[in-house]
């Protein structure tokens, strides 16, 4: 009120936008000669206030055509006809893609969906923003309809991503030099953007006559693989579907991506296909075998999802995509309403599934299904180093990355269990491990085994160090053994988790009871062995841990749901803490 008056004396018609004066505190004002007025707009009620705001608009632009336009609009007019009819033109040309044989070749021969069907799969809805549809049309070397790859950018599972997505009725999908440029400029939009990317992969690499434009400068075919590297570090998720070939430079895209679906029976990833080993060889191999899902989900480890069709392929994409940790505000409140939702099973059921010792072997995904919301697991290289179980899960809301182990942790466990604890880590996802590890015996009786052990050695050093090097908060539940060194890779005591508790039936020691013949030489006596086997039997209790406090307590398998959600309500509250941080950070650097 004080400041409309003191505007008034200098205008004395107040307006909203008059220059603004410092405020003029009460006792400022000693005196108010009598002919100030209060101001009518600023003086009023908050609730006339309001009324007043909403109809605030822009000024109109009232333009109506005048007859002096009319000539020059007419022109105009025609003109866009014809360019409309180009428009339609090109449209009808570059849908069309390689043309009907190709189609047919395409979806008869190779029983593939068309790409356009694949991106409606995939996408919430058909109503996509494509970038340069026409790129290709009247080049030096031809017309190549959409340069060989759809490119735009739509939602899935209401998050914006860019999709580059290539279309292999033209030209087997090989790159043309106009295809590495539409790829580079679709990945730039995603890192300006900060936007998740998905490649549809179906290429046969480079179109080999043009490799000389396509192969060796700085933006041309490998800066795909390096944008890909450059924008996974920068957070930024990338994801790739294997739905068609993917030679040579394009085997890349999948292996640089942080989360791959491979479609059986369509999807091959060589370096060279099944005529160049016939050449080099004289072998005879199939595509399949060469390269196909199945090796590459379960040997390989090239990928880390195996789909039986298409349909299942893009299904799948759509769960990654809601694992990236990037809520929006209409799924957050999806998720707070489903954050009630229990297993299927009752958590009774898992004190029958506490394990009593290493002569029987339960899959650990019964323990993962009576604690998650539904009993809903997006599992993670599930057909790789399986072992050890991957994925992803809510409890009570929460989005957590479980790592169990479901057997000896193997050199491919542990490579995986690594991947997996990296890709938490860059989607700030908290991490639940499983523990019981199995009391494997390191002895080497043969240079075979040498080797199978120190590949195991190497990778679980990976593992460790993925987890101590992991900055998101880990929660670590010994459900059998803490064993020997597999007991650091599944985040021990040592490995720093922000909360560690055993089920009664655990056991903690260097090695199992019943297991220690391995630590010693032949030569020891029995007497020897049978000392330590006792003390070993009562030092390994749950109840001698935590009694020692070796970990913050034993609780109940039934409970375990529980305690892992309050655990994890009281990690989130960091997110505040770590938001604080970061201002203060920037206040001393100034
Ligand atoms: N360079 C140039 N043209 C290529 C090509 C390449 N790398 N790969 C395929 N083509 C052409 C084919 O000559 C054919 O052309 P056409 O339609 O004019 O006859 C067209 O692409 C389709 O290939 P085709 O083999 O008939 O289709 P397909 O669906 O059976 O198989 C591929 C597609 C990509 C799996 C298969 O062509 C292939 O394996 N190509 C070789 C891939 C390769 O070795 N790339 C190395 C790149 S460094």
């Amino acid at each position: 009120m004080y400041r409309c008056i003191v505007r008034n004396f200098f205008n004395s018609r107040c307006s909203q936008q008059v220059l603004v004066l410092p405020v003029i505190q009460p006792s400022h004002v000693k005196h108010r000669p009598s002919s100030w007025h209060s101001c009518s707009v600023c003086c009023m009620s908050t609730d006339a206030k309001r009324k007043k705001r909403l109809p605030s608009a822009f000024p109109v632009l009232n333009l109506p055509l005048q007859p002096i336009h009319r000539h020059v609009y007419e022109a105009n007019l025609r003109n866009s006809a014809i360019c409309h009819e180009k428009y339609v033109e090109y449209s009808d040309k570059v849908k069309k893609g390689g043309g009907a044989n190709a189609i047919a070749r395409h979806t008869q021969r190779n029983k593939k969906l068309l790409v356009r069907d694949r991106l409606r799969l995939l996408l919430d809805d058909e109503d996509f923003l494509e970038l340069s549809p026409f790129a290709g049309l009247g080049l030096p070397y031809g017309d190549i309809p959409s340069a060989g790859c759809l490119t735009g950018i739509g939602r899935i599972n209401g998050l914006w991503c860019v999709f580059i997505a290539n279309d292999a009725t033209v030209k087997g999908g090989t790159a043309y030099p106009i295809t590495v440029k539409k790829q580079l400029r679709a990945q730039d939009v995603a890192l300006q953007n900060r936007l998740p990317c998905v490649y549809l992969v179906d290429s046969g690499g480079a179109f080999l006559p043009l490799q000389s434009e396509i192969f060796p400068d700085k933006n041309q075919g490998g800066r795909t693989f390096y944008n890909e590297a450059i924008m996974s570090a920068e957070r930024i998720p990338q994801v790739s579907v294997v739905c068609g070939s993917c030679t040579a430079g394009g085997a890349y895209i999948p292996t640089m991506a942080e989360e791959t679906v491979m479609v059986h029976r369509i999807g091959t990833i060589f370096l060279g296909g099944p005529p160049l080993v016939k050449a080099a060889t004289g072998e005879e191999v199939s595509p399949e075998d060469l390269g196909g899902a199945r090796l590459h989900s379960e040997v390989s480890g090239c990928v880390d999802h195996f789909a039986l069709e298409e349909k299942e392929a893009y299904e799948c994409t759509r769960n990654i995509i809601s694992t990236f940790n990037f809520l929006l505000p209409e799924e957050e409140e999806r998720v707070e309403r489903k954050a009630d939702e229990e297993p299927l099973f009752s958590s009774q059921e898992l004190r029958g599934l506490a394990p009593l010792s290493y002569n029987y072997t339960i899959d650990i995904k019964l323990v993962v299904s009576r604690l998650t919301d539904g009993s809903r697991f997006q599992e993670f290289k599930a057909r790789f180093g399986t072992s050890l179980v991957t994925g992803f899960a809510r409890i009570h809301g929460h989005l957590v990355g479980i790592v169990a182990n479901n057997g000896e942790l193997s050199y491919e466990a542990a490579l995986k269990g690594s991947h997996f604890v990296q890709l938490c880590d860059q989607r700030d996802i908290p991490l639940l491990f499983l523990q019981n590890t199995v009391p494997a015996s390191a002895s080497t009786f043969s240079t075979q085994k040498a080797e199978v052990n120190s590949n195991r050695l190497k990778a679980q050093g990976s593992m460790m160090s993925a987890v101590a090097c992991a900055s998101v908060p880990k929660i670590t539940v010994v459900i059998g053994g803490c064993h020997g060194a597999d007991s650091y890779a599944m985040c021990g005591r040592s490995f720093d988790p922000n909360f560690l508790f055993l089920w009664p039936n655990a056991r903690v020691s260097i090695t199992a009871p019943s297991h220690s013949g391995d630590l010693f030489t032949p030569d020891v006596d029995n007497e020897t062995l049978e000392n330590f086997e006792t003390s070993l039997k009562e030092e390994s209790s749950a109840f001698f841990s935590s009694g020692r406090l070796w970990d913050d307590g034993v609780i109940l398998p039934q409970d375990t749901r529980k305690v892992v959600r309050d655990c994890l309500d009281i990690i989130k509250q960091q997110q505040y803490q770590l938001s604080t941080k970061k201002v203060n950070s920037t206040i001393l650097r100034l």
